[in-house]
This record gives C-alpha cells, structure tokens and sequence, in this order.
C-alpha cells in the first residue's frame, strides 16, 4: 500500500518576530504539520514558547495540524492548556511523567491525539508499552533541548524496529523522525520507516522554503512504495 508522508517544519527556527507569516509560509510551500517545540529550561536546557503561542497561531488563522512536543517536566498542568489553544498531537518524553498512562488519558480526554517523545537513549519499552495508546511516536534523531544539532545515526536502528511493532500492532501510529533532518538525509531516513519528518533549521534556515519542501518531497517519492 502506497505510504503518505509528513512533513512538520519546527518553528524553532523560525523568525519570531513574524511568526504567523512564517507558519502560513510553510504551509503554503507544502508542509503538513506545524512542530511545536515547548521547552522549560528543567527537563531540557532551554526555554522556548508556551500554549499562548499556539493559540495565537490559531486566531492568526492556522489550520493545519499542531503537533504539540512538550520537553517539560512535569508534564499535566500543561495539557488542558494546549489543547484550549487548539494543539492537534501532543507528545511528551515518558521519563518526565509520573504516570504515563494517566497522561496520555488526560491528552485523550482533552479531545487530542497523544504520543510518545523518545530520545536517542531512551529504551523502546516504553513504546511496546503504550502503543496501542498513542497516535505518534516521535523518535529524537538528536539529544533534545536545540535546533540545528546533527542528525544520530544509531537512531535508525530504532526506526526500523518501531516500524515493526507498528505493523504488528495493525494499528495506523505515525512514526515522526525529529532532529537533523534535511533534505539531503530525508529520503535514506524514509527507508527505515519514519513517515512523518520534523526539521527545524533544514526548511527555516533555508531562503526558499518552497524549493526545500519540494526537494524533500523529491528525496521521498522513491520510498513511497517502499
Ligand atoms: C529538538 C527539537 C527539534 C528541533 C529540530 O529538541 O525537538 O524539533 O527543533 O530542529 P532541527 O531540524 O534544526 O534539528
Ligand atoms: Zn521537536
């Protein structure tokens, strides 16, 4: 069956001071998610944006889906919030919740898709664990907490095996790859079953975003039938 594949810029990079042109720019150019990177300076160390933003990205007139990575700890009072402010996905590391079930309830019960963030070290227990409870899995390619950092290679080894716990489990749980994606790496990440790509500094720091997505849908089209 022909594969579709994702493509969610991380606004991390882009320039805030014009954020909604820069999102509805994206947008226009073919990207499919908004990446929303939401970190607090004490599970990650560095302080991004908080669900205000988000909602301004909303009344801006955004409607694409937002794809909501908390690297926070703790991880709950933060969920009601986001999905007020109209996130679509939202995904948090296992480690910094005290109850991982009951989280990815809470984000249920808030009318949003939950997923699971795991980093490079991270065990893929947690996903056996929990996957007939998410909608997305996103696998960090860096250690999180910046943008620009390069992409890990040990990562892909991962992407395969949670390929394959996906397909057993019969169930349609996106696969998102985040951290040193570029268009020049996209199309060998696909082979290893990620279908969903966040990147950050490869479409923002690029002068026509257009041409870069483009580029990437280009690298992904020989995976498609994969
Ligand atoms: C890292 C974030 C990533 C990052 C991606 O902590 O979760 O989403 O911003 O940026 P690039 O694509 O530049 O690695
Ligand atoms: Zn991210």
């Amino acid at each position: 069956m022909a594969k579709e594949f994702k493509i969610a810029p991380s606004i991390l990079s882009a320039d805030f001071a014009r954020l909604g042109e820069e999102v509805e720019s994206v947008i226009a150019a073919g990207a499919d998610f908004v990446h929303f990177d939401v970190m607090d300076n004490h599970y990650v160390p560095n302080l991004t944006f908080g669900s205000v933003i988000c909602k301004s990205l909303r009344d801006f007139g955004i409607e694409a889906p937002i794809d909501v990575h908390l690297m926070v700890q703790p991880v709950d009072r933060l969920i009601a919030d986001f999905a007020e402010a109209g996130a679509t996905y939202i995904s948090f590391h296992p480690e910094a919740s005290e109850d991982i079930g009951a989280t990815l309830d809470l984000i249920r019960s808030n009318d949003c898709l939950p997923g699971l963030a795991i980093n490079p070290a991270t065990p893929l227990s947690y996903v056996e664990e929990y996957l007939d409870q998410i909608e997305i899995i996103t696998m960090m390619s860096v250690n999180p907490g910046f943008a620009g950092q390069s992409f890990i290679p040990e990562v892909l080894d991962k992407l395969t095996e949670t390929r394959a716990m996906i397909e057993k489990s019969g169930r349609k749980v996106l696969l998102e790859i985040d951290g040193g994606v570029k268009a020049n790496n996209i199309g060998d990440i696909a082979s290893y079953g990620a279908d969903v790509f966040v990147s950050g500094s490869g479409i923002f720091g690029t002068d026509n975003y257009r041409d870069t997505i483009d580029e990437m849908r280009q690298n992904l089209a020989p995976h498609l039938n994969q």
